[in-house]
């Protein structure tokens, strides 16, 4: 029996008894699903997390130990704007729509699917990694941010049962059907289908992969369909945590790497134990390239569906002068027989590339900040950088192209040769690998990452994040 209890909400759950009967019935097949692919060997623990309890400013996060299965899964939609409109797009100015609009709805329920399904892929990506984490701080935050992804779930099968009917229930099945990497069921999305197999990736993801969640949900909180637009608002409060892990775990690996560099005569971090700084790179080049994929192609008739009706708008819209975007031209470097020619293209088709500068924007002031610890510590050898957006594309109109890192066409065969210049080679990740041994004494920390920089909503560093039952 689902009650506010069991399920923290703000949504007035326990008043509808229809969508109480499709949760309920959803329920089981979310635990077992759990217990089945999410974090693999740490279900009988008590984690120190966080839980939702409510979308207060200074209360949502309530912080205590809880065994994962028993976490409370809530369902928590920002507090509605009064007189809330329609803010871009051909309906711009119209009230912003409580139930979904007719004419949209096939629309919008794929635009919530695909968001949806991210969020259980992540927990099937990363399930193994609890095995191998570098200290119970960092053991800790992977299931945090699981649990999290796991709510976020949750946020969205509210939307499809509450709004969709009969699709959103079977949607809401098929979520929980589909696996990260499954040839035969895979996820939808490229870069929910790759293995997150290590801690390098683990931060990578969290710094590349969320972050590109940070963007979509910031562009579906303009959406005038306003459940959903309330839902991914609250959703970002969660989701600054993620990327958090993410830019700060791989800090942390540079901090260890220019130490171990600078003890070693010759600055090789390897030799010491360590993750050295070509291989940090070509991890950058690998998820960058990966979570730039999922903003789309350069040039699409979705994204400008998606934006004329009022679904899906551009990162902090109201920034904007221009919210029908009816007249402007957006200046793109498109490839042509081995170059790249300019065009304009109608800004309404390029709202995926318009998305991803912004996205872009934000991973180069996390590599600027990078760079300033590898200074920092006096290593002058290397400095990181992001790869050009037309190099490892998978989709879109650069896709399998022979761009290197710098964004320049060069002739097929040498491409070929160097991309293990660029990307983890074989030898990489086994060496990545070979570093991954579980620390769980209380605050330690493995020797290849320096430990962080203060513990977990005030607590000391060597406090007992996890403690195994
Ligand atoms: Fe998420
Ligand atoms: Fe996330």
């Amino acid at each position: 029996m689902l009650s506010q209890e069991k399920i923290p909400n703000n949504v007035n759950l326990s008043s509808d008894r229809r969508l109480i009967r499709a949760l309920e019935a959803w329920q089981p097949s979310f635990i077992e699903w759990w217990k089945t692919v999410g974090p693999e060997g740490f279900q009988l623990d008590d984690v120190y997390l966080r839980t939702a309890v409510s979308v207060e400013p200074d209360g949502w996060a309530h912080f205590d130990y809880v065994k994962m299965p028993d976490y409370r899964w809530g369902i928590f939609l920002s507090p509605p704007e009064e007189g809330r409109t329609v803010g871009f797009g051909d309906h711009l100015g119209e009230p912003a729509w409580q139930e979904v609009p007719g004419e949209h709805r096939n629309m919008l329920r794929r635009i919530v699917v695909t968001q949806a399904d991210t969020e259980p892929a992540s927990v099937e990506q990363q399930r193994l990694l609890g095995r191998t984490a570098p200290s119970l701080y960092d053991l800790r935050n992977l299931f945090q941010v699981n649990v999290e992804e796991g709510r976020h779930l949750w946020a969205m099968v509210y939307l499809l049962h509450t709004y969709f009917g009969r699709d959103g229930r079977e949607e809401a099945e098929a979520l929980l059907q589909r696996r990260s990497g499954d040839p035969d069921k895979p996820r939808i999305l490229g870069a929910f289908n790759q293995p997150v197999e290590n801690w390098l990736d683990f931060y990578m993801f969290t710094m590349f992969t969320d972050r590109d969640g940070k963007y979509q949900l910031a562009a579906l909180k303009e959406s005038g369909f306003d459940p959903l637009s309330r839902s991914c608002r609250f959703m970002l409060t969660e989701e600054a945590h993620h990327m958090f892990v993410g830019e700060t775990g791989v800090d942390r690996i540079l901090a260890r790497t220019c130490e171990l560099m600078t003890r070693d005569p010759n600055q090789d971090a390897r030799a010491q134990g360590g993750v050295d700084l070509l291989t940090v790179q070509k991890y950058i080049n690998l998820w960058f390239t990966l979570s730039i994929d999922l903003f789309g192609g350069e040039v699409s008739s979705n994204a400008a569906d998606f934006f004329a009706a009022g679904l899906k708008g551009r990162y902090k819209e109201e920034r904007h002068e221009d919210h029908r975007a009816l007249d402007g031209v957006y200046p793109m470097e498109i490839p042509r027989e081995g170059a790249l020619v300019r065009q304009e293209v109608p800004l309404r088709n390029a709202m995926n590339e318009i998305l991803r500068d912004n996205y872009i924007e934000d991973c180069q002031r996390a590599v600027d900040k990078w760079n300033r610890t590898i200074e920092a510590s006096g290593v002058t050898s290397f400095r990181l950088r992001l790869p050009s957006r037309r190099f490892h594309r998978q989709i879109g109109i650069f896709t399998g192209l022979p761009l290197g890192p710098d964004g320049a066409f060069m002739p097929n065969e040498e491409w070929e040769r160097k991309l293990g210049d660029w990307l983890p080679t074989e030898a990489d990740v086994c060496h990545v690998k070979s570093l991954m041994h579980p620390v769980r004494e209380r605050g330690k920390v493995a020797h290849w990452i320096a430990p962080p920089q203060k513990g977990i909503n005030g607590t000391p560093l060597d406090f007992e994040y996890v403690r195994r039952n």
